[in-house]
């Protein structure tokens, strides 16, 4: 008999009809005579209450209806009696698909993410991480439409690079040599012709510089996929290996750019809004008391529009005040995550862009200002999270560029493909990056970056 899912058999009200579902227990309880089967099948994070009958059934086979068993159940859609459900079913046939002994590591409730994190593989199957990643599914899916609907094509950037400029000393390398047996050059360094690629390669900490060719091609791209960062950075905000979205776009201002930021984000937060209600509840009764508001506050305020000069400002009057930050604030210095969470929860209490940042701290290819000691870059940071959004004007002048290089030690030569693009036919552009489980994040109101990504990558731990 055809299958139904639980998300859909729950909307239906033909009573009567005989059904058929698949999925795990979550709990049983019943008394002598009747069972009752709490089954879930990943559609919806609701169960479907399954109603057996003790004596209809081998007491053998109820035994082992247990937390985490698979089942097979066919039986009679009927109107539920019990509060909050519209549909149960009184079942026919139960087979068991697939036992669960009491060993199950997700049996017990109110097991610490901590606890589960140690299980990641089994956690998927608890309430909280179903939730999680249908809404990861479906932030993914507003992604996508986001940018279809705004005339933005879907651009492949690849994940092994050649190019090191970006995230030097933060690369994962990538290659097929025997480390054991190194073949050096007559100047002690290792050397990479006898290599799978005949040159040194990684993997890709960002796919903006490939997408800076095809914005200047297509007029808009996106790229959509893993990036990997060897920083030891131990937090609950950094992976090793994590989603980024990156739209280019040819022909914009900082100002287009900053508007393109805050809508695309309103967009993903009212789309999790309307399409993911029932995971959302979940998460704010469970997970998060103020998720709700928080999400839809951000869908309904304006983001605040700052500059790092104007900020910095703020933050050494709040230190004259009095506040306390582990970090000294002068103009100059890279924000730490405390300063940027003191603007946007204490001060503004809203979202921040912040722009026009020294050069000094910004990544050399962003567009100098006139007064030669700022750069057009622009991160907006959230309450939560800290910083969700970096990018940037792209300095599209060559001379400059090359100039910008210099600062940062990255010799032209190796970037000549890059460079090409201010060579022939340059055109102002910008473009940003969204750390995919930052956002989810900040739609689930989870805390640990871990607990957004099914199978997290972060120092020393790298299971499945
Ligand atoms: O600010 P970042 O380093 O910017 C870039 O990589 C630019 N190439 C983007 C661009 O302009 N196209 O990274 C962008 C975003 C950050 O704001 C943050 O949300 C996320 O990526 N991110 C991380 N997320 C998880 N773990 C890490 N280790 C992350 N590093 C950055
Ligand atoms: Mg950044």
């Amino acid at each position: 008999m055809e299958r139904t899912k639980i998300n859909d058999l729950l909307r239906r009200t033909d009573f009567g009809a005989t059904v058929c579902v698949k999925g795990w227990v979550r709990t049983r309880r019943g008394s002598k005579s009747v069972n009752f089967i709490a089954l879930n099948d990943g559609s919806t994070i609701k169960n479907v209450q399954v109603v057996a009958d003790v004596e209809k059934f081998d007491a053998d086979m109820l035994k082992l209806i247990t937390t985490g068993a698979c089942l097979s159940v066919e039986g009679v859609l009927v109107e539920s009696q019990g509060a909050g459900q519209a549909a149960e079913i009184q079942a026919t046939t139960i087979e068991v698909l697939g036992e669960c002994g009491s060993d199950f590591p997700m049996q017990k409730k109110g097991q610490t993410f901590e606890y589960m994190r140690q299980h990641a593989h089994l956690r998927l199957r608890t309430n909280t991480f179903g939730a999680v990643f249908r809404i990861r599914h479906n932030m993914a899916m507003a992604v996508h439409n986001y940018f279809h609907e705004h005339g933005f094509f879907y651009f492949h950037t690849p994940l092994i690079t050649a190019s090191d400029c970006e995230g030097a000393g933060q690369m994962f390398q990538v290659t097929t040599k025997n480390l054991y047996d190194l073949k050096k050059g007559p100047d002690g360094k290792i050397d990479y012709s006898d290599d799978f690629f005949g040159k040194t390669t990684s993997l890709t900490v960002s796919g903006q510089l490939e997408g800076e060719l095809g914005a200047m091609a297509l007029g808009a791209i996106y790229t959509f996929g893993p990036t990997f960062r060897a920083e030891n950075s131990n937090t609950p905000r950094h992976l090793a290996e994590f989603w980024m979205i990156e739209p280019e776009v040819a022909f914009i201002e900082l100002a287009d750019l900053m508007d393109l930021e805050e809508d695309f984000i309103k967009y993903c937060v009212r789309w999790a809004l309307n399409n993911c209600q029932d995971d959302l509840e979940f998460l704010n009764k469970m997970v998060d008391s103020t998720l709700l508001e928080r999400l839809n506050s951000v869908v309904s305020t304006d983001f605040v529009r700052l500059t790092y000069t104007e900020g910095i400002r703020l933050l050494e009057e709040a230190v004259a005040q009095g506040k306390k930050f582990e970090f000294p604030v002068y103009w100059g210095c890279d924000l730490a995550s405390e300063h940027e969470r003191y603007l946007v929860e204490e001060h503004f209490k809203k979202p921040v862009i912040m722009t026009d940042y020294p050069k000094e701290i910004k990544a050399f290819y962003m567009k100098l200002n006139e007064d030669g000691k700022t750069v057009q870059g622009t991160d907006v940071l959230f309450p939560q999270i800290g910083e969700i959004i970096g990018g940037s004007i792209r300095e599209a002048d060559y001379d400059k560029l090359v100039e910008g290089m210099g600062r940062f030690g990255i010799k032209p030569k190796e970037m000549d493909w890059y460079l090409d693009t201010r060579r022939f036919g340059s055109c102002p552009h910008g473009g940003f990056g969204l750390g995919f489980e930052r956002l989810i994040l900040f739609v689930t109101g989870m805390q640990n970056i871990r607990d957004v990504i099914p199978f997290p990558r972060t120092p020393n731990n790298c299971e499945f």
